[in-house]
């Protein structure tokens, strides 16, 4: 439970919120309480019913599937996580780092903190598996080729080999923080030979990596696209943070990853989108970039030692808070589980909205990692004692209280029964028995896809735990400064702001071209059509490449006739980093 100050805990203990509900002091906090006496009293109640028969049967669905002894696990090695027992549609026997990365990386929050001391045996395997799994020539490359980068594994330790989405370069560093995790665990308690011997080898391989790949494109988290992605970047970045003080502390060098880390970091900043505010998870492509990857990056890096910084992305900061209801609003009307549900009240989500993998469901992993994010804010809040609303935040607190203002205030309880509400859309969901697949129907909330997904259930344990007010130790995200110029920093790519001042007639458009790629080549066919949202400013937000100088033209189309502006071309050169915005007029 929360070890809150007595003076505050009402705001955010469960057990207080009922008796709050009545209590004067609620007329002058910000937040109005969005359900009342037996309606919320039902939803918090049934929340923790779920979650208490959920928990151990989430547990215990987790250690099954892991080799040797999980009862589902069967053929998989000591300390191999398999994905989900599911051998056809769809085959997730095998195993993947990034899974089996975040299910110890679960396992360990318990071992660590004391409260389950028999699973030392199966972290230990874990450690030995990835040993192993590391030196395996696969697909992606050799150990010193980029074979670290491969996402799936058979479960005997042996390369699959066929086509599949790779490199992915979360998993290095994914694995790389579960197990630095575990050493900073074991170094406290007396054993670092076993961390030199044994621990520490595997890290450097994986921290050594994504210093080295960082800036290179990759598949998602979602397998899907080839591009730079958040999530990505943001684990990267908290990896060779938390792996340079490691390093430091072992005595060895951590000149490579502290001269990436100013790199990484700045380049996490370049995803945010400020005309849309929210997050573009994947660069490139033609999805919105509205996605759980950026939510789940959130929940990955939260530390509450520096409150709701933005830069490091934290749960409580404007920016993930506005992200958080972008993403959650885009899925709104596309599940038909989630009609006639208040534009204020939490639905069911999925991995992205345009997501067609079995014609795109709500998943349960990302429905917890969208009550896990609130809890985690609630966490930072209440250390803080206050909350901030900011331009940037303004939306998603309006949700709850539209006559809000830009300032600070007191937490009410009306977030944490939203946060509640994502668990509750889960547990309507959950077959009796308890078992967590991989997604469930948008129409009917039947299960679907994978069956006994294990990082459903890692996800369920973690939002439970947040939701009991567990922190996670600081991964030293307050020592981090980001540079005062990102220029030359960013990795590839920046998001140009084109606004143009052009009166219209009906029927007529305005578009750019221009000399690079980008811009089509100076092709009026394909010239990208700018946004009449805020007329007469038109509008369109570009990805460019970084300190590229190019030339460009608006041009109108009305009923297939084109008309240039007035020479010369406009010209510009893009920066280094982050994003900019040219405000022309028509001539
Ligand atoms: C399998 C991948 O695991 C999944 O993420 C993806 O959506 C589908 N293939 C479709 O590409
Ligand atoms: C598909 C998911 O998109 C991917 O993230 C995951 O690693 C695999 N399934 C295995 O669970």
């Amino acid at each position: 439970m929360l070890n809150f100050g007595e003076g505050r805990r009402s705001f955010v203990h469960l057990h207080d919120v009922l008796d709050k509900i009545l209590d004067t002091r609620m007329r002058s906090i910000l937040l109005t309480v969005l359900c009342f006496g037996a309606s919320c009293f039902a939803q918090l109640s049934s929340v923790d019913a779920y979650l208490k028969t959920q928990d151990p049967v989430s547990k215990a669905g987790l250690l099954a599937n892991i080799g040797p002894d999980g009862a589902k696990a069967s053929g998989a090695k000591a300390g191999v996580v398999i994905a989900s027992p599911s051998t056809h549609d769809p085959d997730y026997l095998y195993t993947w780092t990034r899974d089996a990365a975040l299910v110890v990386k679960t396992l360990l929050q318990e071992f660590t903190t004391g409260q389950d001391t028999s699973l030392r045996g199966t972290i230990d395997n874990y450690v030995a598996a990835q040993a192993v799994l590391q030196q395996v020539t696969n697909p992606s490359g050799t150990v010193s080729t980029g074979g670290l980068g491969e996402p799936k594994f058979n479960i005997n330790l042996t390369t699959f080999t066929e086509p599949w989405g790779r490199p992915q370069r979360d998993g290095p560093a994914l694995r790389a923080t579960t197990l630095i995790q575990y050493a900073k665990w074991l170094i406290a308690n007396d054993n670092t030979s076993y961390v030199t011997d044994k621990v520490w080898p595997v890290i450097k391989l994986d921290l050594d990596y994504v210093a080295a790949n960082w800036n290179q494109t990759g598949f998602d988290l979602w397998e899907e696209i080839s591009s730079s992605s958040f999530f990505t970047t943001a684990v990267q970045l908290r990896t060779l943070k938390e792996g340079a003080a490691l390093a430091q502390k072992l005595g060895q060098s951590a000149a490579d990853y502290d001269k990436q880390i100013p790199n990484v970091y700045c380049f996490l900043q370049s995803y945010w989108n400020p005309t849309d505010n929210y997050v573009t998870s994947n660069t490139g492509g033609s999805r919105s970039g509205k996605d759980a990857n950026s939510i789940i990056a959130s929940i990955y890096n939260f530390d509450a030692s520096v409150g709701c910084d933005a830069t490091t992305f934290q749960p409580c900061s404007d920016k993930a808070l506005a992200n958080h209801k972008a993403y959650v609003d885009s899925f709104r009307s596309i599940y038909t589980i989630n009609n006639g549900i208040a534009p204020n009240t939490a639905v069911a989500t999925g991995r992205y909205p345009e997501d067609v993998y079995y014609s795109g469901n709500p998943w349960y992993l990302t429905t917890f990692a969208a009550a896990e994010q609130l809890y985690d804010a609630l966490i930072a809040w209440e250390r803080l004692g206050e909350l901030n609303v900011t331009p940037t935040s303004l939306p998603f607190f309006q949700q709850f209280s539209p006559s809000v203002t830009i300032g600070t205030f007191s937490v009410s309880s009306s977030i944490r029964s939203y946060a509640d509400g994502f668990i509750a859309v889960a547990a309507k969901y959950t077959p009796k028995d308890g078992s967590l697949a991989e997604q469930y129907n948008k129409d009917t909330g039947i299960p679907l896809s994978a069956k006994d997904l294990t990082w459903s259930y890692a996800a369920l344990l973690t939002a439970s735990a947040a939701r009991h007010g567990f922190v996670q130790d600081s991964w030293g995200a307050s020592e981090l400064s980001l540079p005062e110029t990102c220029s030359g920093n960013s990795g590839n790519i920046i998001q140009a702001i084109f606004n143009v001042n052009a009166m219209t007639v009906f029927g007529e458009n305005i578009y750019i071209t221009g000399s690079i790629d980008a811009l089509s080549n100076w092709s009026t066919d394909n010239a990208l059509r700018l946004s009449s949202k805020n007329y007469p400013i038109w509008s369109i937000a570009l990805n460019l490449p970084v300190n590229t100088q190019f030339e460009y033209k608006y041009i109108r189309k009305s009923n297939g006739a084109v008309t240039w502006e007035s020479d010369p071309n406009r010209s510009s050169t893009t920066p280094g980093f982050g994003s900019y915005t040219l405000n022309d007029t028509w001539r």
